[in-house]
């Protein structure tokens, strides 16, 4: 059975998504396994377009290859410059959690009502230099807001220190609707920058390469679960 998301400010605890991006895919079931048995909330899933990034990554299939095989919730992270084409099929294929970005080449409304429609979370992501006040319109329709702290498009680049001021921004635009929504925040996310993520203001961290790449992606995750802080 799927668990269900939870605001994390109901029990103080900070939701963590392992990216499979640097999962070793030629075992994905055993890495899921890993994550999971160590504790983690949500699978992020980083799908790529090769025009809104410069790179290509996973589509429906991976998502449904996942679905009913794991508890962890789904969260997945469309960076391609037109996400409506693609609602409909990760929405079917399973996903629990869609984030479009604001940068994105399609019409954002629209977007988000086709994924509320089909019952799924909404989330609405930025790039390291997009003013976070462009969230203001779409606020009252969303679950979640994703705050880039890397260019997106590669796992495992270092989180830049300019995402902590977008990560305040965003938090204090979010109190300010009075609405929950979670703040999650993607990149460069390991047990130094987790804190400073979640001091900042995140309630949600993704961590692909700091999992995935260590030689003990339990152990790894552990550690960032210990350098949180309660929120
Ligand atoms: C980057 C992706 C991230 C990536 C994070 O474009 O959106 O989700 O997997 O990887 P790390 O944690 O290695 O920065
Ligand atoms: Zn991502």
């Amino acid at each position: 059975m799927k668990k269900t998301f939870q605001f994390p400010c109901v029990n103080g605890k900070i939701s963590i998504a392992p990216s499979i991006l640097s999962a070793d895919l030629f075992c994905l079931g055993e890495e899921v396994r890993r994550v999971e048995a160590a504790g983690a909330d949500w699978l992020h899933v980083d799908v790529m377009d090769g025009h809104f990034v410069p790179n290509l990554s996973f589509g429906p299939s991976v998502v449904s290859s996942l679905n009913g095989k794991t508890d962890l919730a789904l969260d997945v992270h469309l960076m391609v410059e037109k996400p409506n084409a693609f609602i409909e099929a990760f929405a079917k294929a399973g996903a629990d959690l869609l984030t479009v970005h604001i940068e994105a080449k399609d019409n954002l409304n629209e977007a988000l009502q086709r994924i509320q429609d089909f019952g799924v979370k909404t989330g609405l992501s930025i790039k390291p230099d997009t003013n976070p006040e462009t969230i203001v319109p779409y606020l009252d329709r969303l679950d979640l807001v994703l705050v880039m702290s890397v260019y997106p498009g590669f796992g495992g680049q270092a989180f830049l220190p300019s995402a902590l001021d977008q990560i305040r921004a965003v938090r204090q635009l979010i109190r300010r609707s009075g609405r929950s929504i979670w703040l999650e925040v993607d990149g460069g996310i390991n047990a130094q920058t987790a804190p400073l993520a979640i001091e900042a203001g995140a309630d949600a961290l993704v961590a692909g390469s700091a999992i995935f790449s260590s030689a003990d992606p339990a152990g790894a995750l552990n550690q960032i679960r210990q350098a949180s802080p309660e929120i």
